[in-house]
């Protein structure tokens, strides 16, 4: 069967404040430079999902479609886009994305029809209460953070985006969509390096380990 990478790409970037996350460039390359480059050697297509008005910058080799409102629009309109048997659906913002992960991502997707990596919490959880006052604690026994990327059988993703469309249902990944539909998803071990940069914090996270990821 044929695999595409879908890289959802489309959003604002509003807590790095930046302007459009995607083409921020960490160590001379962008966060969507580097995210499709690690995807593009495992799969038969890489397709990106943008804002409205913005194109690719010459060098990306991928295919650009419009995003949507929400990541959940800019990943269906991806699902849209591609007859692709499987699917790898990859945040834009998460750059340092090694090969190993790629292809265990993909024999467990191959075994199970959907997986995504994801690791183990490693701090101490509590919930704030109204006045940011410790309130409940949480095990993190048994939590995990779920990642990118995440695999799917495409006709199985579809299935789930259609329905999450049909209850108004709105999420920040895709395995969270296959899981309320009572599918299964594997979890594959993930790396911390696989962060997402979301805050000004991330990104001088990813400064400092870009010229290390790439000697
Ligand atoms: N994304 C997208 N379409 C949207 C919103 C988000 O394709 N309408 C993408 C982002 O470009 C990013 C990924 O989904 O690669 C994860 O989203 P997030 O980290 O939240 O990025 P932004 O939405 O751009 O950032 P923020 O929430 O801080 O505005
Ligand atoms: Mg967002």
């Amino acid at each position: 069967g044929t695999t595409a990478a879908l890289i959802p790409a489309a959003g604002s970037g509003t807590r790095l404040g930046l302007g459009h996350k995607a083409f921020v460039t960490v160590g001379g390359l962008s966060l969507l430079a580097r995210s499709v480059a690690a995807l593009a050697p495992h799969v038969d297509e890489v397709l990106v999902a943008l804002p409205d008005g913005l194109e690719l910058p010459l060098g990306i080799k991928a295919r650009a479609i419009v995003g949507g409102q929400t990541r959940q629009d800019s990943v269906r309109r991806l699902l849209r886009a591609t007859v692709a048997d499987t699917v790898l659906v990859h945040d834009a913002a998460r750059p340092f994305l090694s090969a190993d992960i790629v292809l265990t991502l993909l024999e467990a997707v191959a075994e199970t029809g959907a997986a995504t990596v994801a690791l183990p919490v490693a701090d101490t959880l509590v919930g704030a209460d109204a006045g940011e006052m410790w309130g409940a604690a949480v095990s993190r026994e048994g939590l995990w953070s779920v990642q990118t990327p995440q695999g799917f059988r495409r006709e199985r993703l579809l299935r789930a985006h259609a329905q999450a469309a049909a209850d108004g249902h709105v999420a920040t990944d895709d395995a969270g969509l296959i899981a309320r539909q009572g599918g299964a998803v594997r979890l594959v071990r993930g790396d911390t390096r696989l962060f997402k940069v979301t805050t000004p914090g991330d990104l001088a996270l990813a400064q400092a380990l870009a010229p290390v990821w790439d000697a």
